[in-house]
């Protein structure tokens, strides 16, 4: 080896550690900026010698020349794929039938199981010969794939070369590694996000993307395509001794592999079913999509021994979860009106059962998303339910769409009042601007009683149906004006629950300045900026008063929410409610602490924190405000500044991001603990 040959491949193989640093362990050991230094450092070295150019190089991630089709691949041992469980009595079957085919003096009680969630992508096998990644092929049906080296290449977590770190074991003289490619969630949706905005292709699920994405003849495009492996098997390997599933995984990890950091190995089956259930409860909180476990026998010899049935093995099982998407038909499209006068269009389904619930309705987002994806009345379309969020219409399904069927017109006039429906700005949604709209009254009373704002309990929604209706109540102030008589005019309304809910209306008033505020429902105005409000501007008269600039100065106020309350404030009718909402009583203006609750309040001065996930007792906005009341601060979106992380449960992205920041993490309990530390017993 020359010297400059010497040279490149030190700088390879440094640049690839760091590689590996960053996105297998997500612990970089050097910035950006000294990593780009590296690279510019090769590429320039590259340049001027083209012919030592290698195939491990880190500067070959970034695709080939395009391909005319993709080479057939036979896979040496055939990737087979897995038996399905649906529940756990299926589980105990699987047990059984393995049971009866134990060899002589093994009993189900010396199993050991390895349980992975089993990733949404698509799996493919890579061959390394010497450390060098050769090839990289899908599975195709199981016996025969398709190359796809030069895509599998720019997949910024697949090594190039093995071991990736200097410490890692030898690489072995050849081994295929099998896993799965996937695109993380978060990924996906900004993926398809910026697709939507370049008016491209979006997909209906990241695994879609991701089989899409591997599967390009020209892998320039795969390069810029956030894809990721998950290591999962050794399809065989040469110069090495591996003897369980365990030790695969350890294996594969110490070379360098990015392996699932969820993983079970137990002797103990009742925890391989409990573990399921929490993966099956939590799989939203997972970075990836899964769509069930895969539970394998740990040890080698006995799978060898349990042998295939079909193309299936008996010493493994994918215990599904229910399924996300079901495809229905879309009967009609109808509207909505929110508090704010946006029209939303939503969709009426043939009832369909998705993962254990019947979805009826679906949203259908907003009216350019609408036309983009030319979703129209009378299409059979795919509807995604993931998690706590509303069922929606991914996309229609075009080969099923019927003859004559029509694009969808977006209304021309408020559903509920009839006067025009418009564009405001370059908002992308319709707008009702009649200020005497019904349907925005029902809503907006429906937020001011809601618990994060003045939280008025026995306040329905159908109560504000009833009051709107009736005419008893044309803007939110009049609630406090409403009498005995008039609730005892409405139908199901008798003494006992009128004078309860007047109870409850009266109490409210006890309510302070912040809630008032959110309960206004100003655009962008929630709990945490309402609190940054209320600090720099302590009364209705002092907000009102602010300009743009006065809004701007205060620390977590942009533009686009200082113009939100700016615009709020020149309407006369909003100025006539805030009036309105004085006489009666409600309070316009913060009270200052005084005494033991001004001292505490200090506890959390200078701290940052973002909260996320729900909180066992309190709403985010109690929460909020309990900061502010100590003193801190609370902000939407976790950063360098954060501080602290309050997590609950279901908590998301920002958990995620928090813990690869190394930002402390806190449950309600821990908050409460921080800021009065001295109570605790
Ligand atoms: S093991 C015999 N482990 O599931 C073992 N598969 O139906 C076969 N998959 O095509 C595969 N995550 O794409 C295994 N942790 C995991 C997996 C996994 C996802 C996929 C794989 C395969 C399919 C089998």
């Amino acid at each position: 080896m020359s010297d400059i040959q010497k040279k490149l491949a030190n700088l390879r193989a440094e640049i690839n550690y760091h590689l590996y640093r960053y996105h297998t362990l997500d612990d970089p050991l050097i910035s950006d900026f000294e990593y780009d230094q590296l690279m510019n450092e090769l590429r320039r070295l590259e340049a001027e010698h083209p012919d030592l150019v290698t195939p491990d190089s880190p500067t070959q991630r970034v695709g080939a020349e395009p391909l005319e089709g993709f080479e057939k691949i036979i896979h040496p041992i055939p990737m087979t794929s897995l038996g399905n469980a649906f529940n756990d009595q299926d589980m105990a079957n699987w047990l059984t039938r393995i049971e009866r085919l134990l060899p002589e003096g093994v009993t189900v009680a010396d199993l050991e199981f390895v349980v992975e969630p089993k990733i949404d992508g698509l799996a493919v096998a890579l061959t390394y010969e010497n450390g060098l990644l050769i090839q990289g092929a899908t599975r195709g049906n199981g016996i025969e794939g398709e190359n796809v080296t030069a895509n599998v290449r720019t997949i910024k977590n697949v090594p190039l070369r093995i071991p990736t770190s200097p410490n890692g074991p030898p690489a072995p003289a050849r081994i295929e590694v099998r896993g799965e490619v996937y695109m993380p969630v978060a990924d996906f949706e900004k993926f398809n996000q910026q697709q939507l905005a370049k008016e491209k292709k979006v997909f209906a699920n990241p695994r879609n993307a991701a089989a899409g994405s591997l599967r390009q003849l020209d892998s320039k495009i795969t390069a810029r395509r956030p894809l990721a492996m998950f290591s999962y098997a050794v399809g065989y390997v040469e110069g090495a001794e591996i003897r369980t599933q365990k030790e695969a995984l350890d294996y594969l990890s110490a070379l360098g592999f990015a392996v699932n950091p969820d993983i079970l190995h137990t002797g103990d089956f009742q925890e391989v079913l409990n573990f399921i259930h929490t993966w099956m409860e939590r799989r939203n909180q997972l970075p990836y999509d899964a769509d069930g476990t895969v539970v394998k026998i740990n040890n080698f010899n006995l799978q060898q021994h349990l042998g295939v049935v079909g193309n299936a093995p008996r010493w493994a099982i994918a215990y599904k979860f229910p399924a996300r998407e079901a495809t229905t038909k879309l009967w009609e499209i109808k509207t909505n009106v929110g508090r704010t006068g946006q029209i939303t269009p939503y969709a009426n389904l043939e009832p369909v059962n998705i993962g254990g619930v019947t979805v009826r309705q679906a949203s259908l987002h907003n009216f350019d998303d609408l036309a983009k994806k030319d979703i129209r009345e009378g299409d059979t379309v795919v509807v995604k339910r993931a998690g706590d969020v509303i069922p929606q219409v991914v996309k229609p399904i075009l080969d099923l769409r019927p003859a004559g069927s029509q694009p969808y017109q977006p209304p021309t006039r408020c559903p509920a009042c009839g006067e025009p429906a418009v564009r405001l700005g370059d908002e992308v949604a319709l707008f009702c601007i009649n200020a005497a709209c019904p349907a925005q009254l029902v809503r907006q009373i429906e937020y001011f009683v809601s618990r994060g704002a003045m939280d008025i309990d026995g306040f329905g929604i159908r109560v504000g149906d009833q009051l709107a209706q009736a005419g008893l109540v044309t803007d939110i102030a009049d609630i406090y004006f409403l009498t005995r008589d008039q609730l005892l005019s409405l139908e199901g309304f008798a003494d006992k629950k009128a004078d309860n809910l007047l109870a409850a209306i009266e109490a409210s008033k006890q309510q302070p300045f912040e809630r008032v505020l959110i309960g206004l429902g100003i655009r962008y105005v929630g709990g945490t900026v309402a609190g940054l409000l209320v600090d720099a501007f302590p009364s209705m008269e002092a907000l009102q008063q602010a300009t743009q600039a006065d809004l701007e100065a205060v620390e977590g106020i942009g533009p686009r929410i200082a113009e939100s309350i700016v615009e709020w404030f020149k309407r006369p009718a909003n100025l006539a409610l805030i009036k309105k909402l004085g006489r009666a009583g409600v309070a316009l203006a913060a009270v200052q602490p005084s005494g033991k609750a001004a001292e505490r309040s200090q506890s959390l001065a200078g701290l940052t924190f973002v909260i996320t996930g729900v909180l066992p007792t309190w709403s985010r906005d109690q929460a909020t405000e309990f900061i502010r009341q100590h003193g801190g601060k609370a902000t939407g979106s976790v950063s360098a500044q954060t501080d602290y992380l309050v997590a609950g449960e279901k908590a998301g992205s920002k958990l995620t991001k928090a813990q690869a920041l190394g930002i402390p993490i806190l449950d309600e309990t821990g908050l409460r603990d921080l800021a009065a530390p001295m109570t605790k017993t």
